[in-house]
């Protein structure tokens, strides 16, 4: 019953920032999934003497296709002669508690199925992605090999079509014969698995009695969140059950971007500001971004809620236990988070973005604690980044000040300026823009840098600019000694205190998407609390629209979404 699928590579199999992500209509292709599931299963079982004995976590984000892919890579393991599956009741786990399995079960790894914050539906993307035995996205390393395999994939193996179903509504064992041997299916709900990693990391019994005397509002964009926050926000925290909003999860995320930032997720902004809620927070499809707003929404910026926990994190439980190592975050994250480490004397690693780059340092013991600007917030409890780790720190933290309105999310971040100075930030995102454009724009400011040709200083609304270091972003890890380059241009003026940073996204899935990352440090108090964000970065915006002619290339006058 085993059948050998002969078939040719299709291009473009090259996993971007996290994964594969391609519109649904590319992956519907026949044999489109099955080149790239065979290529990681090549990959990941090259070095296996005994495939009966691997373990394999498969759930995502439950996206439009989801069951499709699903029942085809149950298929493809079975053929493959993989001993052991690990299924998400109904396809559907985040992508924090597929982490959390791999970890919890020892499993060589999984395949996750999501597109992230892509829109989703049959118009909207696709995606899949690989993740290793530590449960974290695989590296650079392995995603270049699975993407070589791509290309030069000749056949594929799967079950005879006309196998029946797993069932992957019913929770419990199934065994899958084939004339091969057999395997062993295991259809699991992970929402009590994952409440009990975080009942270890945080003190329920503080949480409840604060959540008791607050409101919260905490959007699950009808992604996959809404299980987890319904079971440990509303029944396990006793956050009344209104506080859970879009908490189904649907296969189009009910037609919206499932991105948890300012534009896509105004929704919860305005519910925010108009009304009598202490605290917000939203997700992205998958689970692992998230977004926290404090009353009358007030937004706290990634760059800041990293900082903030960063600074706080002995409130919490776990890391009073195992001590505090240190910190990380991405190249375009703000230098709030080094701020931090320079009182602490811990050292903030710098890496490229994409949570894949924090995994070596988790591992190392390097890092407790890391996170991104694009919504990202995490620590060493998995490999992952995790959206609902973030609100119970965030609740944590407020929980553990004095009930005096110092512990409302407003007054947290105030504190935290005015201690150790501000970093105003904005992120500009051009959207779907033409790539070959958007690739000349950033080689012909890369080949500026690289030759000095950037002028010396510029002028923009009054303040005066003396760019004083510009460089091509690399990066060595420091454990696995691996390389990356070319991951961003990063141009800094007047000593560091300012920073611009360009980038291409790495998670679109057609056209290009430019990021143009803004920040201004502002290290005197007053100024930092009272400042007004428009006026520090407006100016830096020109002149970082100017160095990179970025309006000439894209024929964008204005970005799609700012940040
Ligand atoms: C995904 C990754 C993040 C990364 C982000 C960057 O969400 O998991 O680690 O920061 O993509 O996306 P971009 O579109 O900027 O490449
Ligand atoms: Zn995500």
């Amino acid at each position: 019953m085993i059948k050998v699928v002969e078939t040719k590579p299709f291009e473009g199999q090259k996993p971007g920032t996290s994964g594969l992500r391609k519109p649904v209509q590319t992956f519907q292709q026949p044999g489109y999934l099955e080149n790239f599931i065979q290529s990681i299963l090549d990959v990941s079982l090259a070095d296996v003497k005994n495939r009966n004995a691997v373990q394999l976590v498969v759930g995502g984000d439950g996206r439009y296709y989801s069951s499709q892919a699903i029942q085809t890579i149950i298929s493809m393991c079975a053929a493959n002669e993989v001993g052991h599956l690990i299924v998400a009741h109904n396809g559907i786990m985040s992508t924090p508690a597929i982490s959390a399995v791999i970890r919890a079960r020892n499993a060589h790894g999984g395949i996750i199925l999501t597109a992230s914050h892509n829109p989703g539906g049959i118009n909207g993307d696709f995606g899949v992605k690989y993740n290793c035995a530590n449960g974290g996205p695989a590296p650079d390393q392995v995603t270049n090999e699975i993407y070589a395999r791509s290309k030069q994939i000749k056949q594929y193996k799967r079950l005879d079509p006309s196998m029946p179903d797993v069932d992957v509504g019913r929770i419990g064992q199934h065994v899958v014969k084939h004339s091969g041997g057999e395997m062993m299916v295991d259809v699991v709900d992970s929402v009590d698995m994952y409440l009990n990693l975080l009942k270890a990391i945080f003190d329920f019994e503080l949480l409840r009695k604060f959540v008791s005397s607050k409101r919260l509002l905490i959007d699950a964009m009808n992604g996959v969140m809404g299980p987890y926050v319904r079971r440990i926000i509303v029944q396990e925290l006793g956050a009344s059950a209104d506080a859970a909003i879009r908490c189904d999860p649907l296969p189009d995320f009910g037609g919206h971007h499932p991105d948890p930032n300012l534009t896509y997720a105004a929704d919860l902004v305005d519910k925010m500001r108009n009304g009598p809620y202490d605290l917000g927070a939203a997700f992205d499809g998958d689970g692992d971004r998230n977004m926290i707003l404090g009353a009358k929404g007030f937004f706290v910026t990634p760059s800041d809620s990293l900082a903030v926990l960063g600074e706080n994190l002995e409130r919490i439980p776990y890391f009073r236990r195992d001590r505090v190592k240190g910190y990380a975050r991405s190249m375009p994250t703000s230098r709030a988070m080094d701020q931090v480490a320079k009182k602490t004397g811990l050292k903030c690693y710098e890496t490229p973005t994409g949570w894949k780059y924090f995994g070596s340092l988790l591992d190392a013991g390097l890092v407790s604690i890391c996170g991104e600007e694009s919504f990202g917030t995490g620590s060493d409890h998995i490999r992952e980044k995790d959206g609902l780790w973030a609100v119970l720190a965030w609740l944590s933290v407020m929980a553990t000040m004095p009930d005096d309105q110092s512990n409302s999310v407003e007054s947290i971040v105030r504190q935290h300026w005015r201690t150790y100075g501000r970093c105003y930030y904005c992120r500009y995102d051009y959207e779907n823009c033409d790539a070959r454009s958007c690739e000349t724009m950033m080689s012909t400011l890369a080949a500026k840098i690289a030759a000095n040709q950037l002028p010396k200083t510029i002028e923009s609304d009054g303040t005066t600019y003396h760019v004083d270091e510009a460089f091509n972003f690399g990066y060595t890890d420091p454990v696995s000694g691996e390389q990356a380059s070319n991951q961003g241009l990063v141009i800094q003026f007047n000593g560091g205190a300012s920073r611009v940073m360009f980038r291409l996204s790495g998670t679109g899935s057609t056209g290009a998407t430019v990021r143009l990352y803004i920040e201004q440090m502002e290290m005197d108090a007053e100024k930092a609390i009272n400042g007004n964000q428009e006026d520090y970065i407006r100016p830096l915006a020109k002149v970082a629209l100017q160095l990179s002619c970025l309006s000439e290339f894209t024929g964008r006058q204005q970005p799609t979404v700012i940040t």
